[in-house]
């Protein structure tokens, strides 16, 4: 199976490593042609409690033809940005709300598979990765492609995965999960566990949540248990963990705070909804890229 994974950042570089290491022919798209040069060269490093291993990944700056699978690992903000001219399955792992409607109109439903990873993965430099800790990565079809075939590659790299009737709604879930703990983590510079040991900060992810729920509920999707819950847990499963938006701030990058917070403050205005925590902080954060 051919298997090209876009996105050279720490996930990318995971996917496409793990990959590799299983004996999958594996490509991986780095739309900087300098830094695919390098990529090509020293390959992809590895770091986790089981070990470092450096795997030799074939890196490209556009999408190869001819591949059985096209995994999408790039920031939210670059998805429209993406030449895709593939007829083979796309599949997205990305952060955030509005990957899944861009690509879909960039390749069509029909060969879209939808889900997200609870992978934690830390990007030290180019082409080396911290695997914080292992995860489960939940996909399913969009429409009509089926997910069979993506599945059993990921297993087979070793990756723990669920499949899902829908993928839409475990988005969502990530997105209500992200809205709470990520831009908290970045305006105050914390790891992912002490949001719970800051008894304002903690009320305040809670409440994050909750206006997540609300605007997700008015797209029609309704979660079997408490997402504050879960977020809590998230908080303590990865106290140590760097969220992807205070790695981005630490190292100048744009953050995915429109494809979170922005992108729920915007669908809650279509139903006239209030979200007044997500609003502030999606500006706090705008603040922070701009400084
Ligand atoms: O974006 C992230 O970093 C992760 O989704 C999460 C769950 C916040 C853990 O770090």
């Amino acid at each position: 199976m051919k298997v090209t994974v876009i996105g050279p950042g720490a996930m990318g570089c995971l996917f496409a490593a793990r990959l590799a290491k299983s004996g999958v022919d594996t490509t991986l798209v780095d739309h900087r042609i300098d830094r695919a040069s390098r990529l090509n060269s020293k390959g992809i490093t590895v770091e986790s409690g089981d070990g470092t291993i450096t795997e030799s990944v074939r890196v490209v700056s556009s999408v190869p033809t001819g591949q059985d699978l096209v995994i999408v690992l790039v920031k939210s903000h670059v998805t429209k940005l993406l030449t895709l001219n593939s007829r083979a399955p796309v599949l997205t792992l990305q952060n955030g709300l509005g990957n899944i409607e861009t690509l879909c109109s960039s390749v069509g439903s029909s060969v879209l598979l939808a889900g997200v990873t609870t992978e934690a993965s830390t990007l030290l430099e180019e082409g080396r990765v911290r695997h914080a800790a292992r995860g489960i990565t939940r996909l399913g079809s969009w429409t009509s492609c089926p997910a069979g075939p993506a599945l059993k590659v990921l297993e087979k790299a070793g990756f723990a995965v669920e499949q899902t009737d829908s993928p839409g709604q475990a988005v969502w879930e990530k997105v209500a999960i992200n809205a709470g703990i990520n831009p908290i983590t970045a305006l105050l510079n914390v790891e992912n566990g002490r949001i719970l040991e800051i008894p304002e900060a903690r009320q305040l992810m809670r409440d994050l949540v909750v206006e997540a729920v609300k605007v997700a509920c008015t797209e029609g999707y309704r979660f079997e248990r408490s997402l504050v819950e879960v977020a809590e847990a998230t908080c303590a499963e990865t106290k140590t963990n760097v969220s992807s938006m205070l790695q981005d701030v630490r190292a100048g990058r744009r953050t995915e705070i429109d494809a979170i917070s922005g992108e729920i403050v915007k669908r809650a205005q279509h139903s006239a909804l209030p979200t007044p925590r997500t609003r502030v902080v999606w500006q706090l954060l705008k603040g922070i890229e701009q400084r």
